[in-house]
């Protein structure tokens, strides 16, 4: 049975992500929901589809001129300004990191550790080593499920109480009600997701989604 989601949570929801709508994205996404395709495959479906995020999401990113000799003259290019912060929510965002050190290497990587507890589905924090001060200047919190929204807003607290400006989300699959729940608590973040899901089922996981990414990633399904 697919939940159902009203059209108008829907709509406000998709108001407020930035989907990416390329085939490439689909295809990928298909293997990653696929429950034959195993770890080894899926861990590097989750890397593409992290790397198709970064450049959707690093779009914004503010740079200053960077003049630059060429073996044949002097030209001005750009370089990225500021501190730039990749923070991973353990364990599942991990698979995401190879993908944005790929396009930013010159990120900082501070991670996260948040699980959901099983029988109330709330983020319980158990990893945190953010410094009280010298906060960067973007952070892009990974965590490839956005489910209830519980866990990246726990990040996003963490990171606003860190003193960090700028906070962009980047999910592979997110669904209405994790969205909706950002939206009411943490207005200031930008969400990028391959793909808005239908919603919840009564446990709480993505509909139809591809399961639980953190055992998938690690192969820790038994
Ligand atoms: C999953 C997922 C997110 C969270 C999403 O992690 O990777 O962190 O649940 O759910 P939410 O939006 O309802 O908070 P999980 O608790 O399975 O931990 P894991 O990454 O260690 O497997």
């Amino acid at each position: 049975m697919q939940p159902e989601v009203s059209h108008e949570i829907r709509e406000v929801a998709m108001s407020s992500v930035k989907v990416l709508e390329h085939p490439l994205v689909a295809y990928h996404l298909t293997v990653l929901r696929n429950r034959e395709t195993p770890t080894w495959e899926f861990r590097q479906t989750v890397n593409r589809l992290s790397m198709l995020l970064a450049y959707e999401a690093t779009s914004g990113l503010p740079t200053v001129d960077w003049p630059v000799e060429t073996p044949i003259t002097r030209t001005v290019g750009k370089r990225l300004q500021g501190r730039i912060g990749i923070v991973p929510i353990l364990r599942a965002g991990l698979g995401m990191v190879d993908a944005m050190l790929q396009v930013l290497p010159m990120a900082e990587v501070w991670h996260l550790g948040l699980y959901r507890d099983e029988e109330t589905a709330r983020p319980v924090s158990y990893y945190n080593k953010l410094p009280e001060r010298n906060p960067v200047d973007v952070a892009f919190i990974l965590d490839p499920m956005l489910a209830t929204g519980g866990s990246a807003q726990a990040a996003y607290q963490a990171l606003e109480h860190w003193g960090v400006k700028t906070i962009k989300l980047l999910s592979v699959i997110a669904v209405p009600e994790g969205i909706g729940q950002l939206q009411a608590n943490c207005p200031q973040i930008e969400i990028h997701a391959c793909a808005v899901d239908q919603g919840l089922n009564e446990h709480k996981f993505i509909v139809p989604g591809l399961g639980d990414a953190g055992d998938r990633i690690f192969n820790t399904l038994h």
